[in-house]
């Protein structure tokens, strides 16, 4: 028998509880919710040839090839590279893009397809760009006609007559002689809100379904850089998109079994970009930055102290440009950009995953000097990788004896400590900073595993996990899985939230217990338990339980980690438990099944009946999440 009990705990569910940590890793920006389908649109990467290919050129020589391209490069700007195109062979000259690990197309959508063309010199008169299937039929082809002198813009549509997961992108020219090209661009004109050069739709769709409290960007190690000269700058995120400077991915290099030298940022997905999905998600944008350290896994370079300013001064513009009215200097960036309204930024986070001495000297300068400006803005500070180590237990302790306002704790482990750890926050000093539980994740193998799997039993245990920090909501007021999206053809890192391919997306059994809790995070703790305590493991039994004032419900939330259905009885008191019982029922036939493209079997159930007086019985099946809703 689990006794509920509606009297106030006094202790409020925050609107940030349950939210999403973004960063690019596994191809989430930059092929994957950044929509652009076209890979090195501008010749940037290091390597400026990387995704395209050109037929009949083998070398580079005006008697033998049909043509051929070459880089040039404009060093005063930050898009520097351009292509020189010299044609020899009227039609025989074929260049080709072959995407994201292929280009995908649904038939009938529309693209807009665009470049810069700068027409130098010859008689080349049009172009023929070419969407062409796995096997080169072509389903869709637009010509475009070349005027005039000096760069301009060209734009096109495509329509395919199939859809195909992996096309690519065909140009031939008509005439002979010499052009410039850059910023060759392809893109759905069916993005998340129509917006043009925007995101993906059915990606951002799934974050929007799981209402989520917050969105954290831009990571993750990504923040840090594997170098200083590396990290994540948000100041060159701004602007019009072709002049925003590319950097190559921290996760290029990724782990030693997924070696990605193809990915590129090329900051489509800018800081503008994502105050402005926080805004549509209805979400607290909260930004990490650099704190002068790189990525401790990497190389580990330091900023010294006196040179840690420009550091420093990043954060303060950044709430600037957040939160300043268009007469300042970074408030007018914004409104340029399209949003004079103020951002309203609340949180910002010092450092992603850093810890120890060289930390906490950087953390002290940063805070001093943003709430000497800021004092309404709230820090996140990090506590490093570990949670049952040194570096954690020495952080915590100096940031305690700071007054830091919210910590940063991250654990990727396996189901079980995941299970044991459902009481992890019961002991937290409640007069120290609050708890963000900014990354986790259940592994099904072992951390950074290339065959961990999003299986029931991982999103089971973190269900269970769950449990525990809304039941300590008091401490934990902000929470979120990591990482949130892969390629299925380009990832880094496994287990993830939401898979994708070129076309499709599906969301992974851990993807439906975050929603199950960010759905029904209700606005006030009270209490469930079992012989008057909190029930976190007893006989494999994990609850907690919410109220929402403003939609009159009570949402309780049961895991039953057992194999062994049970039978719950629940004795309700000091509640008015309403009428009607909603109960949704997340589980799967074993522990080892998962979702994936073709079918999502693991997914909530829900059923209604009527609530009869006195005690509630409900049946838990084994190994099943449920959430009951009281109205
Ligand atoms: O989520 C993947 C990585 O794990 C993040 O980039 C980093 O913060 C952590 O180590």
């Amino acid at each position: 028998i689990l006794e509920l009990d509606g009297t106030s705990t006094g202790i409020k569910i925050q609107p940030t509880m349950y939210g999403i940590f973004f960063e690019d890793i596994n191809f989430a920006a930059d092929g994957g919710i950044y929509a652009e389908l076209i890979k090195n649109r501008s010749f940037e990467f290091d390597e400026p040839l990387t995704g395209w290919k050109q037929q009949n050129t083998k070398t580079l020589s005006h008697n033998l090839d049909s043509g051929f391209l070459t880089i040039y490069s404009d060093d005063a700007k930050t898009n520097k590279n351009y292509a020189r195109i010299t044609i020899n062979n009227d039609q025989n000259y074929v260049l080709e893009n072959e995407g994201f690990r292929g280009i995908g197309l649904h038939q009938n959508s529309r693209y807009d397809f665009s470049f810069d063309l700068e027409n130098v010199s010859g008689n080349i008169s049009a172009l023929n760009a070419s969407l062409i299937d796995e096997k080169g039929a072509v389903i869709s082809t637009v010509p475009v006609l070349i005027k005039g002198k000096g760069w301009q813009k060209y734009t096109a549509v495509f329509s395919p007559s199939k859809t195909v997961e992996k096309a690519q992108l065909k140009i031939t020219f008509t005439g002979k002689g010499v052009v410039n090209m850059d910023m060759i661009s392809l893109f759905p004109q069916d993005t998340w809100k129509g917006r043009k050069g925007g995101l993906r739709k059915d990606l951002v769709q799934k974050l929007h379904d799981l209402k989520p409290g917050f969105l954290r960007f831009p990571g993750g190690c990504i923040v840090e850089g594997r170098t200083l000269a590396e990290r994540y700058q948000w100041k060159k995120t701004l602007g019009n998109v072709a002049d925003r400077e590319y950097l190559i991915n921290k996760w290029s290099s990724g782990f030693a079994h997924r070696l990605t030298p193809d990915y590129y940022q090329s900051f489509g997905l800018g800081f503008y970009e994502y105050f402005q999905l926080s805004e549509d998600l209805g979400a607290e944008p909260v930004p990490i930055l650099s704190c002068g350290m790189a990525c401790q896994f990497n190389t580990g370079e330091l900023v010294h102290l006196e040179e840690l300013n420009p550091y420093v001064q990043d954060a303060l513009d950044l709430i600037e440009f957040a939160n300043g009215g268009s007469a300042t200097k970074w408030g007018k960036i914004r409104t340029e950009m399209g949003h004079p309204k103020p951002f309203n930024l609340k949180f910002i986070g010092v450092g992603n995953e850093q810890w120890g001495e060289d930390y906490i000297e950087r953390y002290k300068i940063f805070e001093k000097a943003i709430h000497a400006k800021y004092p309404d803005i709230k820090i996140i500070s990090g506590s490093g990788p570990s949670p049952d180590g040194e570096f954690f237990d020495y952080g915590w302790k100096e940031l305690k004896k700071l007054n830091a306002q919210i910590v940063d704790e991250h654990y990727y482990n396996s189901p079980e400590w995941f299970t044991k750890n459902a009481g992890r926050y019961d002991d937290y000093d409640r007069s120290g900073p609050k708890v963000f539980a900014g990354e986790y994740a259940a592994q099904s193998v072992g951390v950074v595993k290339p065959d961990n799997k999003n299986n029931w039993q991982t999103a089971l245990s973190e269900a269970a996990f769950m449990t525990g920090l809304e039941r300590n909501a008091d401490v934990v007021t902000m929470t979120s899985y990591a990482p949130l999206f892969a390629h299925a053809d380009g990832w880094q890192w496994t287990p993830d939230l939401i898979w994708f391919n070129n076309l499709q997306s599906y969301a992974t059994p851990n993807y439906y217990v975050q929603k199950l809790f960010s759905n029904n995070k209700g606005t006030d703790l009270i209490r469930i338990y079992e012989n008057g305590k909190p029930v976190k493991g007893q006989n494999q039994l994990f609850a907690s339980a919410v109220q929402d004032t403003g939609n009159e419900e009570t949402i309780i939330k049961i895991v039953n980690t057992n194999s062994r259905e049970k039978l719950i009885e629940i004795s309700p008191k000091n509640i008015k438990p309403g009428k009607n019982l909603t109960k949704i029922t997340l589980t799967a036939s074993q522990l080892s099944a998962e979702n994936n493209f073709q079918t999502e079997n693991i997914k909530p159930a829900e059923e209604r009946s009527a609530l009869k007086k006195g005690k509630i019985s409900v049946v838990i099946p084994g190994n099943s999440f449920i959430v009951l809703k009281l109205k």
